[in-house]
């Protein structure tokens, strides 16, 4: 497990490099394909795609966590989901409150210990030709994350630096912050190529989208939030 938080933009995004023998990568893995992708109905899609958040498009599959499941839901048909819930719960707070650890030392989050990050949502999204996620953010969440089960080699070969176009990449967007208007070729946005095994971290405020690709393959992610919510030991202190 390979990890490089870095500043990108004025904002700070994580790297995370799991490989195949890790504990995380298999758990996302089986929870990915224990989806019967080929036989969702029209209804299912939809009950679960009210279950992610009307700015996604595609075929995207939601496992809501802290809400309540409609009968058709994935979620209880996911045994390996049910399985595997614990320890990603743990594995993926862990991870994200190491990432908070870099807003606390910049000062963004002054009195952190008053609070405790949850995963408080998880989804899977799976595309093919064609399909993209239009730009929007995770604006009831603190840090989002995805996680690159499955790429195309259509997208593993491609090479956005020489034919410019970012077929299947994640672009997050920059904040416009430090732009210097007179600078006319600048890209403020930053453009990532998925790999299997990836793990990407990011403020949940920050605009992206995913760009549709062409050609054989599912491009499988799965993505999350995780949000503060006041600890425990600090709840009881409060009224109400
Ligand atoms: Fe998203």
């Amino acid at each position: 497990m390979k990890e490089e938080p870095k500043y990108i933009h004025n904002t700070l995004i994580s790297e995370i490099q799991y490989d195949e023998n890790d504990q995380l990568f298999r758990m996302f893995r089986e929870i990915a394909y224990d989806v019967d992708w080929d036989n969702l109905s029209d209804e299912d899609n939809e009950a679960l795609l009210r279950g992610v958040t009307t700015s996604h498009q595609g075929k995207q599959v939601a496992l809501p966590l802290h809400q309540t499941l409609t009968k058709n839901s994935v979620y209880e048909k996911n045994e390996k989901w049910n399985e595997h819930r614990e320890d990603i719960d743990e594995q993926l707070e862990m991870m994200g409150n190491k990432v908070w650890k870099f807003y606390d030392d910049i000062g963004r989050s002054p009195d952190t210990p008053q609070f405790d990050l949850l995963l408080s949502g998880f989804w899977i999204n799976r595309l093919t030709e064609g399909d993209y996620n239009h730009l929007h953010n995770h604006n009831n969440a603190t840090i989002s994350g995805v996680y690159y089960v499955e790429v195309p080699d259509v997208i593993k070969n491609a090479d956005y630096m020489s034919n410019k176009f970012p077929d299947g990449y994640l672009c997050l967007l920059g904040n416009s912050i430090g732009i210097v208007e007179r600078n006319i070729i600048g890209d403020n946005n930053y453009y990532l190529k998925p790999k299997e095994g990836l793990m990407i971290l990011f403020p949940a405020s920050v605009q992206h989208m995913v760009y549709p690709f062409k050609g054989p393959g599912t491009r499988i992610a799965i993505a999350f939030n995780l949000s503060l919510v006041v600890a425990d030991k600090y709840y009881s202190y409060k009224t109400f």
